[in-house]
């Protein structure tokens, strides 16, 4: 463990007042890139147009336009694309499937998109239709079942863990496999109670297996996130829109947002119950939505978890530090600044008069370790964990599996396995099915959800309209003359470098003790640690005691900041050869794809983020990863709490939510009251709505302002920019198997 608590920050001189460590890039040695996990042929990847050059700080000064866009070589020429095929016209042979060369799945392909991607490879096939699903038959059929003793065996590809991922992802969970709940369960229960004689407020959902409001919403996570944008097609007569094609992973129209309600459980959370009596609500039993949200597309989320889990790693190793100096020091204030990867996380002071945290142990939540004297009210922007969690609008889930086993027994009440600690009930939902998803199927669907490519960048070809969006990005960057202090640019970051590219997908069995979560905090009793008497939430929270996946790591890795881990793990993994995943982890992936796990193309997962010879990737993700105060018209009804029992992130914060994709995500904020970008920006504002006497104060009002002293042409160039932050568009479904 400590013994990769090498000399590179025996340097960082800790003083009364500690400036964070600038990066040590040049530590990297480019080991990383081949060594991790083993070495292995590289795949596409694309210049990232995006991307400054690993600048971080906002604003950052001498930024490349969009006019960096690089020419998408390896893709067919549009106007081939757009040609009608005369012949095809003149042919009246009846209907015959296209050979393999006339699949016209790859040449969707556009220079216009970084997203342009591969082309086919050689030997393409026609598409395998497989039998329809039904609902007569478990979506999770034959094939598909997947344990986690297969996958940790090594055998297991990428591009495997994708394809039955993606099915998890796109298929309908039926009644046959456990969707929804039996009578027992959580909401049966209160649906029960609310049905009344037959004439309650949920008399005609009696009968139904959906409820919509709290969750039981959908059948497929695919129902939700299936927005992409839209395009006119090539060729056509008239300009008219239609979707654009393989939507998988996309975000959500208005249909799909979650009405979230705890009060529809049986019992009430009691957080939920609390935080109504401080508002002084005592009975709130006729709610119909406590938090309102709005489906987020979930392409490059690999990249987001892991810049996190790194900024998370820096904040924890500077508490450490400031604990480490102050411990030999005692009496003596210490403060240290928290910062990572070009964010500001304010300050955090410690004194320690007697007693210490030892070396390896799991420090409570700021305020709470015994022994230390703490000031968190200068802690800004991230939970007194420390932890940066950059996952739902207001940041409350730390890492993707725990977000995806709680999405599919918030969903769909399927249950995973790994909700249900040993020796409870195995049927906590009560609906007659036991062992309704597999460990090893939570890891491929979350191995998917963070597999998928980033989302990519339109650049437009008339020369005006180049012009206008490197004139908007230089408004939003506060590189145009304006107050840069105002800048949309301080909240969303340009972007922000990963150092180490291997992804992990966290362990939840049962000796991983820090997957367990906690249960339902029950009224009145402690929290227990089985799920019998589990909740539903998104963002079901691990009890204070136990170390959350990223802390696990953390704690494993010497308590080493993201910089010294990247170095040790680049390493480590040179002494490695072949399959073999790092301790921990249920399945690991390289985001570079350049290691013997990711030996197969996956196109969904193409193209890549350009890396350097370190493997560090700049990911142009426009935010700071930080909670915002967001003020009186974006603020909730009550706060909420995070993956973590006991830490709630307060009413009127918000994470800057990432911008990559932007223009195809509509409608847009928390809870999709902006029906234009245009709106969204004016609704960061308090002159959004009446006072409504809560005192919230968003920090976005100056550069609302600021946006709205713009002359008009400016406006229309900042907008013209954040329109070409789209999705990516498909380019050649992967149906086409190419190397099987
Ligand atoms: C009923 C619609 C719906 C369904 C079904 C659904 N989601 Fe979501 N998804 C949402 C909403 C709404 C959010 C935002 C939640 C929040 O912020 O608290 C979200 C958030 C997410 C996020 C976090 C994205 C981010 O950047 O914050 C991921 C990942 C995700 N969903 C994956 C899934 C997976 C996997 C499934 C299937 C198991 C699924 N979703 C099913 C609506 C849905
Ligand atoms: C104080 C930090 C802050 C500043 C400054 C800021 N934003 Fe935001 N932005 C946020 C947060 C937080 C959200 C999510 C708020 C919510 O949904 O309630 C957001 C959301 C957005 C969204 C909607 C994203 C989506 O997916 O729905 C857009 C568009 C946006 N911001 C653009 C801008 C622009 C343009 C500027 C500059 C004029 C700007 N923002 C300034 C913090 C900020």
């Amino acid at each position: 463990m400590p013994k990769h608590r090498n000399a590179i920050l025996a340097g960082t001189a800790l003083c009364l007042f500690v400036g964070a460590s600038t990066p040590l890039k040049a530590q990297l040695s480019d080991a990383i890139n081949d060594a991790i996990l083993g070495g292995g042929q590289r795949q596409p990847q694309v210049e990232n147009p995006q991307a400054p050059p690993p600048a971080e700080q906002p604003p950052a000064a001498a930024e490349p336009p969009v006019s960096e866009q690089p020419p998408a070589a390896a893709a067919p020429d549009p106007q081939q694309d757009a040609q009608p095929d005369p012949a095809a016209k003149a042919d009246p042979e009846p209907i015959a499937p296209p050979a393999a060369a006339e699949q016209p799945a790859a040449a969707d392909a556009d220079p216009n998109y970084s997203g342009g991607g591969p082309a086919p490879m050689p030997g393409a096939g026609a598409p395998v239709l497989a039998r329809l699903t039904s609902g007569d038959e478990p979506s999770l059929g034959t094939g598909i079942r997947l344990s986690q003793e297969e996958i940790s065996s090594g055998n297991v590809g990428f591009r495997q863990m994708m394809e039955i991922g993606r099915h998890l992802f796109t298929q309908s969970f039926t009644s046959v496999e456990g969707y929804g709940e039996g009578p027992t369960g959580p909401r049966e229960q209160k649906r029960h109670q609310m049905n009344g004689n037959g004439i309650g407020p949920m008399a005609a959902f009696a009968q139904i297996p959906w409820m919509r409001v709290h969750g039981l919403d959908a059948q497929a996570c695919l129902e939700c996130h299936n927005v992409a944008g839209f395009e006119t097609p090539a060729g056509g007569a008239t300009p008219g829109r239609t979707v654009r094609p393989d939507r998988v992973s996309g975000a959500g129209a208005v249909t799909s947002a979650a009405i979230i309600n705890p009060l529809l459980e049986l019992p009430a959370p009691k957080w939920v119950v609390d935080a109504f009596a401080e508002r002084g609500v005592t009975d709130p039993g006729n709610m119909y939505a406590v938090f309102l949200r709005n489906p987020p597309h979930v392409f490059g989320a690999g990249y987001t978890q892991k810049l996190a889990e790194e900024m998370s790693f820096d904040l924890l190793s500077q508490r450490r530090a400031a604990i480490d100096q102050a411990v030999q020091n005692r009496g003596q204030w210490y403060e240290i600044r928290l910062n990572s990867k070009g964010t500001s996380f304010g300050r955090y002071q410690v004194r320690v008069d007697q007693g210490a945290p030892a070396p390896g142990e799991l420090l409570q939540p700021c305020g709470s370790e015994p022994g230390l004297t703490e000031r968190c009210d200068r802690i800004e922007g991230v939970s007194e964990d420390f932890i940066v969690r950059p996952f739902q609008w207001k940041g409350i889930a730390s890492n993707m599996r725990n977000f995806v086993r709680d999405a599919l027994n918030f969903h769909f009440g399927m249950v995973p396995d790994e909700l249900i600690a040993q020796g409870a009930n195995p049927d906590p939902d009560g609906d007659g099915f036991v062992h309704e998803v597999s460990i090893g199927e939570v890891t491929a669907l979350t191995t998917f959800a963070l597999g998928a490519r980033p989302p990519s960048v339109f650049t437009p070809t008339d020369a005006g309209e180049v012009a206008e969006v490197a004139r908007g990005r230089s408004i939003f960057e506060g590189r145009a003359g304006g107050d840069p202090s105002v800048a949309c640019v301080t909240c969303h970051q340009s972007s922000k470098t990963v150092l180490n590219p291997v992804v992990r997908v966290h362990d939840p069995r049962p000796d991983q003790e820090s997957m367990r979560i906690v249960a339902r905090e029950s009224s009145g009793t402690a929290p227990v640690l089985t799920v019998t008497e589990n909740g539903v939430g998104l963002g079901q929270a691990a009890p204070r005691g136990l170390p959350l996946p990223v802390e696990q790591e953390f704690l494993e890795g010497g308590q080493t900041a993201a910089q010294e881990r990247a170095v040790a793990a680049a390493a480590t993994a040179k002494e490695s050869t072949g399959r073999q995943l790092p301790a921990g982890a249920a399945f690991a992936f390289n985001l570079n794809m350049n290691t013997p796990f990711e030996d197969r193309v996956f196109l969904a997962a193409q193209p890549r983020l350009a890396s350097d010879a370190t493997g560090a990737i700049v990911v142009p993700l426009f935010s700071d990863l930080k909670r915002h105060k967001m003020g009186r018209c974006l603020a909730d009804v009550i706060h909420q709490q995070t993956d973590r029992a006991g830490v709630f992130v307060p009413r009127d914060q918000f994470v800057t939510r990432p911008l990559w994709g932007l223009a195809d995500t509509g409608p847009w904020l928390h809870d999709g009251r902006a029906l234009s970008i245009r709106d969204a920006i004016l609704k960061h504002s308090d002159n959004a709505c009446a006072d409504n006497g809560s005192g919230y104060v968003s920090e976005a009002n100056a550069a609302v302002a600021a946006f709205q002293a713009l002359p008009e042409a400016d406006q229309n160039a900042l907008i013209a920019f954040l329109h070409t932050l789209r999705l990516p568009r498909d380019t050649g479904f992967d149906a086409v198997d190419q190397n099987r």
